[in-house]
C-alpha cells in the first residue's frame, strides 16, 4: 500500500503540483480544498496527469469537525502538507480577520487532528514575507524575521511560531518550514498552473494575460530602485521544482525519530530583475509585451532572493528549470486556459 498524505489546498497551484510529484514519488496524495481559491475542474486535470482520479474531500480546513472527520479515515497517513491559506498581500491588508482566522485557524484545526490521530510529519508553506524589508539582499535561514509588512506576512510568522510553540510544548511533530520565494511557471504539459481569481496581483500572471489580450498593459511598478536596471529584483522558482521539494521533505521527515523543526529557504538562488523576466518572456515566446514603467507599489521590498544551500544540503534539492522553462510553461498554460474570471 502507497503511503498515504494528506495535501490541504491540493487544487491551488502550488498544492496540485505537489499533488503530482507526490504520485510521481509514490505516494497516494489525498486532497482536502473547498475550492474558494481553485476550480474543481483542476481535479479532472490531475486525474488526465496521474492516470487515477486522486482522493478529494471537499472541506475547509476552518472546520474543525470536518478535517477530523477526514483524518480519521486515513490513520495509516505518513504526513499532512498544509497549503490551505488565503494569499493575498492588498487583501489582507482590508480584511486582517479574514487572514489570521483562516490561515492561523487552519493551521490550529490541523496541529489539533494531527495530535488526535498521532500524525507527527507537517511540512508547512511558509513564505520569504516572513523576512520583510530585509537588511541583506541574499536571505539564509539564519537572516532575522522582521516584523511584518502585512497581516498576510504576519500570519506567516505567527503560524510558524505556533507550530515550534507546539514542539517545545511536546507534540510529537517533525515539521519543516518552508519559505518560498516567487513560484512561477506552470506544469510542463500545460494541463495545471496558476489561477489568479479576478485582475492579477503577481507579476508573471498579469503578463501573460496581457499578452493574451486580457489586460491590456502591463505597468513595471517603480523605475527608480536602486538596482542595476531601476526594477525590483525577486527570486523566481519554477512551481515544479518547488513542490519536488516537498516529497524529498516529507521522506526526509519519515527518516527522523525525533521531534525537531527546521526551516528551509526555497528559491533558485539567483536574483532576476522585473525588466530581466519581462524580456526573457519575450524572448522565449516570441512575442513583444506592451508595458510601461510606472509607480512604485507600496510594500514592495527592493531586492531579494534566496541563498538555497540551506535546502541543497539537507534535502539534496536543487532547480531543474531554467526562468525561460518557467515562462515558457505559464504562457502555454494561459494559452490553454478558456475563461477568467
Ligand atoms: N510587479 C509589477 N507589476 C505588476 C505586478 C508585479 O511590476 O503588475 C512587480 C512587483 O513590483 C515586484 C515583482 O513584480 O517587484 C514581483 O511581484 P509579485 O506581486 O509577483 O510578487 P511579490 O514579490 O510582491 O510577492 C511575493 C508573493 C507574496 C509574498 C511576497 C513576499 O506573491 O505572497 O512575495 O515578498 F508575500
Amino acid at each position: 500500500m502507497n503511503k498515504v498524505v494528506i495535501v490541504t489546498g491540493g487544487a491551488g497551484y502550488i498544492g496540485s503540483h505537489t499533488v503530482v510529484e507526490l504520485f510521481n514519488a509514490g505516494f497516494t496524495p489525498v486532497l482536502l480544498d473547498d475550492f474558494r481559491n481553485s476550480q474543481p475542474w483542476i481535479i479532472d486535470r490531475l486525474e488526465q496527469l496521474m492516470g487515477v482520479r486522486p482522493l478529494v474531500h471537499e472541506v475547509d480546513c476552518q472546520d474543525a469537525i470536518a478535517v477530523e472527520e477526514v483524518f480519521a479515515r486515513y490513520t495509516n497517513c505518513d504526513g499532512v502538507i498544509h497549503f490551505a491559506a488565503d494569499k493575498a498581500v492588498g487583501e489582507s491588508v482590508v480584511n486582517p480577520v479574514k487572514y489570521y482566522q483562516n490561515n492561523v485557524g487552519s493551521l490550529c484545526v490541523i496541529l489539533n487532528a494531527m495530535k488526535r490521530f498521532h500524525l507527527e510529519n507537517l511540512v508547512f508553506s511558509s513564505s520569504c514575507t516572513v523576512y520583510g524589508e530585509s537588511d541583506e539582499i541574499v536571505v539564509t535561514e539564519e537572516s532575522p524575521v522582521k516584523s511584518a509588512v502585512s497581516p498576510y506576512g504576519d500570519t506567516k510568522i505567527t503560524c510558524e511560531r505556533i507550530i515550534r510553540y507546539q514542539i517545545e510544548a511536546e507534540q510529537d511533530l517533525k515539521a519543516f518550514l518552508l519559505r518560498y520565494f516567487n513560484p512561477i511557471g506552470a506544469h510542463p504539459s500545460g494541463l495545471i498552473g496558476e489561477l489568479p481569481q479576478g485582475v492579477p496581483n503577481n507579476l508573471v500572471p498579469y503578463i501573460t494575460q496581457t499578452a493574451k489580450g486580457i489586460r491590456e498593459k502591463l505597468t513595471v511598478f517603480g523605475g527608480d530602485y536602486h538596482t542595476p536596471d531601476g526594477t525590483n529584483i525577486r527570486d523566481y522558482i519554477h512551481v515544479c521544482d518547488l513542490a519536488r521539494a516537498h516529497v524529498l521533505a516529507l521522506n526526509y521527515l519519515s527518516s527522523k525519530e525525533k521531534p525537531f523543526c527546521d526551516v528551509l529557504n526555497l528559491g533558485t538562488g539567483k536574483g532576476t530583475s522585473v525588466l530581466e523576466l519581462i524580456t526573457t518572456f519575450e524572448d522565449v515566446n516570441e512575442l513583444k509585451l506592451n508595458y510601461t514603467i510606472g509607480d512604485r507599489r507600496s510594500g514592495d521590498v527592493e531586492q531579494i532572493y534566496a541563498n538555497t544551500q540551506k535546502a541543497k544540503e539537507v534535502l539534496d534539492w536543487s532547480c531543474d528549470f531554467s526562468l525561460g522553462d518557467a515562462l515558457r510553461h505559464s504562457w502555454q498554460w494561459e494559452k490553454g486556459i478558456k475563461e477568467h474570471s
